[in-house]
């Protein structure tokens, strides 16, 4: 069975892909490579064996998407990870991640449906639910206005699918990513921000390596036991895992209504200063940190439910902490080995 896996050269794509050679699907990847690799599809068949088919373009240009799909008319379904995800960045050019995130997906469904591709998976995050008023988070909480315009991008997409889903014969699954982290245990794929990381673990790994002079901790007076922010940080790998679980579901016809939504987290929250602490302690090194002034647009703590996914997906997160950091530091010292 065959699938289109686009952004599949990414970090949560990459690791996918290698679940879902491993679990037998055939995969075929999409990437315009604005914020990857090529060589990431070596790496790929490196861990696997088998390389993935791989075409390079933008799924926001509509002749390419279209001949695309003319030429694989055997897809059972699409995994679709290709989008802008800097915060940040999306503050600053709104309109770049409107058109990039919204178009590629538009394109994307137009020709599933005109090529009777029957099934997408969607990369949707929890920062739809905003800070949440209860915890820990279900699949019922309600949608909070959006942070950013990437955060937007994802609350849109999600309507654009269920309002599609509603009037043609396609399925869809959107999967609500709490915090991704870690990496492949073979060290040959994993996370590799564009410059200066946005995100925790990769500016740790950066300043552990000695690439940044030191980690800034944003903030420490929130309504915390420690006093910075809880987030459900989940291992890439069994992120990826969870796709495998909900493209399984789509073809083998057990799905319960043709859109569902489910949370992807281990349901444990780790405040930053455990984070960085369970680093410390995995790695042996210490971390050069500092506390600074909250980050703009960061909420205080939210960890998911869960219960849905594991019992509806048959899947459930089983790396801990310690794995999850682990594997990133392993990752990036192989990373920058390599160079
Ligand atoms: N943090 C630091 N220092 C840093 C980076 C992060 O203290 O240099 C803290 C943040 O303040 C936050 C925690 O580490 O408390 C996690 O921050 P990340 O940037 O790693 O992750 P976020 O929870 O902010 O963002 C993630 C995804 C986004 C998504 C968001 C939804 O990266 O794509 O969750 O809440 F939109």
């Amino acid at each position: 069975m065959k699938i289109l896996v686009t952004g599949g050269t990414g970090y949560i794509g990459s690791h996918t892909v290698v679940e879902l050679q491993q679990e037998g699907f055939e995969v075929v990847v999409v990437d315009a490579l604005f914020n990857s690799r090529r060589e990431v599809i070596d790496n790929i068949a490196k861990i696997t064996g088998q390389k993935p088919e791989f075409e390079q373009f933008d799924l926001t240009d509509q002749a390419k998407t279209a001949d695309f799909f003319q030429r694989h008319q055997d897809l059972v379904g699409v995994i679709h990870f290709a989008a802008h995800k800097a915060v940040n960045d999306s503050v600053q050019h709104p309109i770049k991640y409107y058109r990039n995130n919204l178009d590629s997906l538009m394109n994307l469904l137009d020709n599933m449906e005109t090529f009777g591709v029957p099934n997408i998976v969607f990369s949707s995050s929890c920062t739809v639910y905003g800070q949440a008023d209860q915890l820990p988070v279900s699949e019922s909480a309600p949608i909070k206005k959006a942070e950013s315009p990437y955060g937007n991008t994802k609350q849109i997409a999600e309507e654009i699918i269920a309002d599609t889903v509603h009037v043609t014969p396609l399925h869809a699954i959107a999967l609500r990513y709490f915090n991704p982290i870690g990496a492949h245990e073979s060290g040959l794929i994993g996370e590799l921000p564009n410059g200066v990381p946005d995100n925790l673990l990769p500016y740790i790994t950066q300043t552990a390596y000695g690439i940044r002079e030191q980690l800034k901790v944003f903030g420490n007076d929130y309504n915390t036991p420690d006093g910075t922010p809880i987030r459900d940080y989940i291992h890439v790998v069994d992120l990826a895992k969870a796709h495998v679980a909900a493209v399984k579901r789509m073809v083998g016809n057990q799905m319960k209504k043709p859109f569902e939504v489910f949370n992807l987290g281990t349901g444990n929250g780790y405040s930053v200063l455990e984070v960085i602490k369970a680093f410390e302690k995995a790695t042996g090194l210490k971390v050069n940190y500092k506390i600074v002034g909250r980050r703009e647009g960061d909420i205080e703590q939210i960890w998911a439910d869960p219960t849905f996914s594991n019992e509806e997906l048959g899947w459930k997160a089983v790396r801990n902490l310690d794995e999850m950091v682990a594997s990133a530091w392993h990752w990036e010292q192989h990373y920058r080995n390599t160079l």
